[in-house]
């Protein structure tokens, strides 16, 4: 891996925690905040790629496992990966790897079709997985959670749109070495 890919992963890590930096905002009805932080993540998707981007946000996942306070509401430790916000920052490690893959479907390299792909990788797919941990771990009937869930679409479809124009704007070429 080259250096400048290296820099570009490390920045986007940077960029990640700093939208955590941005609290929380607690919701009544369900144990899952809404955040920034998740912005940071569709960016690493749609800007660096899936092996740059995965490297990234793992590279911060990492962090918040090994005890660094970079979640939002500086969290972080193992408790908080096996706690009802467990399955979002699952969700989060695949997400470069998901809206990549449905980026490689034609009509998704569109400008449209690629915000559609980062819509179904970034937003409905982790909200699933994170619905699905939800359930499980607050002992939630299932569709109780994917219900609650609901609450984020409209803020995470703006994220993955903003996402998705900046990427337009930025383009980070493609590594070779990954
Ligand atoms: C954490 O910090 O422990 C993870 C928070 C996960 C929040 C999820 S991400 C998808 C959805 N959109 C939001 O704004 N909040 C939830």
């Amino acid at each position: 891996m080259k250096i400048r890919e290296i820099t570009q992963v490390a920045l986007v890590t940077a960029m990640i925690i700093v939208l955590g930096l941005m609290p929380p905002i607690p919701l009544g009805f369900i144990p899952v905040p809404i955040v920034l932080q998740n912005l940071g993540i569709m960016l690493a998707a749609v800007v660096l790629g899936p092996k740059r981007g995965t490297l990234a946000v793992g590279l911060f996942l990492l962090l918040a496992l090994i005890g660094f306070p970079v979640l939002s509401g500086g969290q972080a430790g193992p408790a908080v990966f096996v706690g009802p916000t467990g399955g979002y920052l699952i969700g989060w490690l695949l997400t470069p790897a998901l809206v990549n893959s449905f980026l490689t479907i034609s009509f998704m390299r569109h400008p449209w079709g690629r915000m559609v792909g980062g819509w179904l990788g970034a937003v409905l797919i982790v909200d699933v997985i994170g619905s699905i941990w939800l359930a499980i771990s607050a002992n939630t009937p299932m569709l109780t959670a994917l219900a609650s869930n609901l609450v984020f679409l409209p803020g995470d479809t703006l994220k993955i749109v903003l996402a998705c124009l900046i990427a337009e704007r930025v383009r980070v070429p493609k590594a070779k070495h990954i």
